[in-house]
Order: C-alpha cells, then structure tokens, then sequence
C-alpha cells in the first residue's frame, strides 16, 4: 500500500490520530470479489451479513442470511459481508498490502456493495480500518472526534450520530485508501454503485489484559506472601484509620509481586485468541500440496527469547528452536513455503501448526 507520507509518519502522526487520505494506494487496483460473489456470501446461513437502508428518514438494519429477493429492495442498500477474507482468498492477501503494523491487531477484511445514493449513515467505530474502494465510486464524510460522550442516536440496532458538518471529504476511487482512526466520524454516499473494503483492525480491551495478567500471577503467587508493613506504619493512624500510606503499600505489593511473577505470557494468548473455537480445523493428513501456507483465520504471534521462541497459535503457547525464525516469519507474512522444507527443518514449528488446523495447501488466489 503507497500511503502519501513516509511508515515512519504515518505511525507517529497518523496511525490512531487522524484520518489520512491514501489516493492510488493500490495503483490499478481490481476487486477481488465481484458483488454477485458477496452477494452469494450473504446467502449462507454461517456468514456474518446485514443490510442496511433507510427508508422515508427511518434507519433500517436486517441481518442475514439473504434470499436472492432481498436484494432487488427499492431503497438505495448496503449490503455488508464480515470477516469475507475467511472464504475469499483473493480478499484474504489483501491483509498484505497494509503498511507494517503488528500482525496480532489486524482483525478481518468486511466487504460492502452499496447502490447508488446507499450508505450506512454517519458513525463511528471503535477501531482502526482502512477504507480500500474496491468497484465504482464513493464520497466519504469525515466528521468529530466522538466517544462515549457523544450524542447517539440508536435506530433499529444502528448507532448513529445527527448528521455532522463534514470537515472534510474525499471522493474515492478504485485503489484509492482512506484510514480512518477509531472515533472519527464517517460516513460513506456510494456514487453509482460501489464496493468498499473495510481492513479492520482489533485491540484487546484492557480489563481482558488486566484480568489475564492478574490470572497467570495468582496461579504463582504462594498463599504463604502475606503482605508487609515495610515503612507505611511510622506515621502512627488515628484508631480504626485506613491511611495514605496504608494503601500505597498494599498497592506496592500487588504491583511488585505482579512484575516479579509476570513472564509475559498471558499477552501472547490473549491477542491470539478468537471469539469461540478456531473455525479452521485442517487436519494434517488432509495437507496434500507441495506447497503451505498461514490459514487465513489462524491467530499467530510470536516473541524471541533468549534461545527459544514462544509461538501463539489461537491462544495456545508452545516454544519452538530459535532456527525456525526464519520459516515463521515467512508464514507470517503471508509467504507459501514447501511443505517438506517446513516440516524437515523446523519440525517443531510444523507440528504445532497442524495440531492447531493452522496450515492450509490450497491457493484458491
Ligand atoms: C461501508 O463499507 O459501507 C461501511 C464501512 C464503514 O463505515 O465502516
Ligand atoms: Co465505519
């Protein structure tokens, strides 16, 4: 993706701050996915879909599974398609061409047809996306900054904001991007009809991250570590008092015996984790081709220490020998590698990722 400004700008100017307009970001871009495609997404009942439209001023919001009628509606519609990069390997390695951020915040590619004069109304969301015209054109609306505060109006399951004075707006073409931070007011008028892909991002919610680091350490701690006066007694209380510095040492204690017991590990597991079951069991007697690659759906991450690596494969942990870096952070990157090479040479690595149903040998690109 060739954003306008440098990686190293767009993280400390744009990246969660402002909105940035990417023209040809994806110079000669063609949509991987054509709208009778998404449209034939929508019909399974195993697919995350909704149509949007408003009629007479009124919101309206449906979620699928869609019969082939819903689509000859009147209204100008939207028709939405989640987490499309599962069944669409074409969408899947879009996921590619984002700028270098952590691979564990990327979440999943949604993909939008919308008619002529269609959108979903002013809003805004909770993470980061980047907005990649896919067919036609599309007018985006960029408004406020928003948060928990900010008026909503709540119409038929849509969380909407009262029409905003666009600050700003641009009009996007195919392979033209738009990054739009979490807060900031958007909103998307199809010129004709028009395919949109939202590259969205996730991020853990910090009481998840709190609750598992607080977990991991209680499952070390001894119930033996009694907490200790240390200095927070020489200021004598006042009978039945609680002081100050009474709670700052209780809050010394936690913190210190959190540090001491903390391997970091809870980290890894959390930010791979999914909603439910991993849906991408592929059993290794299954894996025929020559070839292998990531699973589009596998939640992967990893760290180096000092002569092991800690892999994350959907909230599991296991280590792997340090020689495997290089196969890992190929697959990682969305790279096929041969299958043998894999399993001859990092061998551990490999069996981790076919117990987990991680690999796939089918380039359906
Ligand atoms: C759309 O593609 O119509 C909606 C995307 C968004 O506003 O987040
Ligand atoms: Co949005």
């Amino acid at each position: 993706m060739r954003l306008p400004v440098t990686t190293e700008q767009f993280l400390t100017e744009y990246w969660q701050q402002q909105h940035l307009f990417c023209p040809q970001a994806l110079p000669h871009f063609q949509s991987p996915i054509t709208a009778e495609e998404l449209a034939g997404l929508a019909m399974e009942s195993d697919i995350d879909s909704r149509m949007i439209w408003q009629d007479s001023g009124v919101w309206h919001q449906q979620t699928g599974p869609f019969a082939e009628h819903a689509f000859q509606g009147e209204m100008p519609w939207t028709l939405l398609v989640q987490g499309v990069d599962r069944y669409h390997p074409g969408v899947s390695s879009l996921r590619n061409t984002l700028p270098p951020l952590p691979r564990w915040r990327f979440d999943d590619v949604m993909v939008s047809f919308a008619k002529d004069h269609a959108g979903v109304g002013p809003h805004f969301d909770r993470y980061d996306v980047f907005l990649l015209q896919g067919t036609g054109r599309r007018e985006w609306r960029i408004g406020p900054y928003c948060d928990d505060e900010t008026p909503q109006l709540q119409e038929n399951g849509l969380n909407l904001i009262p029409p905003f004075e666009p600050a700003e707006s641009y009009v996007l073409e195919p392979g033209d991007v738009l990054y739009v931070p979490p807060g900031v007011a958007h909103w998307g008028l199809a010129l004709g009809e028009a395919i949109t892909y939202s590259l969205g991002f996730r991020a853990p919610s910090v009481g998840d991250l709190m609750g598992r680091r607080t977990d991991a350490a209680l499952e070390l701690i001894p119930t033996t570590s009694l907490l200790e006066d240390g200095a927070s007694l020489r200021s004598p209380s006042r009978p039945g008092e609680i002081t100050i510095e009474h709670i700052a040492n209780a809050r010394d204690a936690i913190n210190n015996a959190l540090d001491a017991l903390d391997s970091g590990q809870w980290f890894g597991e959390v930010i791979t984790e999914g909603d439910g079951e991993p849906d991408h069991p592929y059993p290794v007697a299954a894996l025929q081709g020559e070839q292998v690659s990531l699973h589009p759906t596998t939640r992967i991450a990893w760290r180096e220490r000092e002569d092991i690596i800690d892999v994350f494969i959907d909230g599991d942990h296991c280590e792997v020998p340090l020689n495997a870096l290089g196969h890992l952070i190929a697959l990682c990157s969305g790279e096929w590698i041969l299958r043998r090479e894999l399993a001859g040479t990092s061998e551990k690595l490999f069996e981790a990722l076919c117990e987990a149903g991680a690999l796939t040998d089918e380039d359906g690109a």
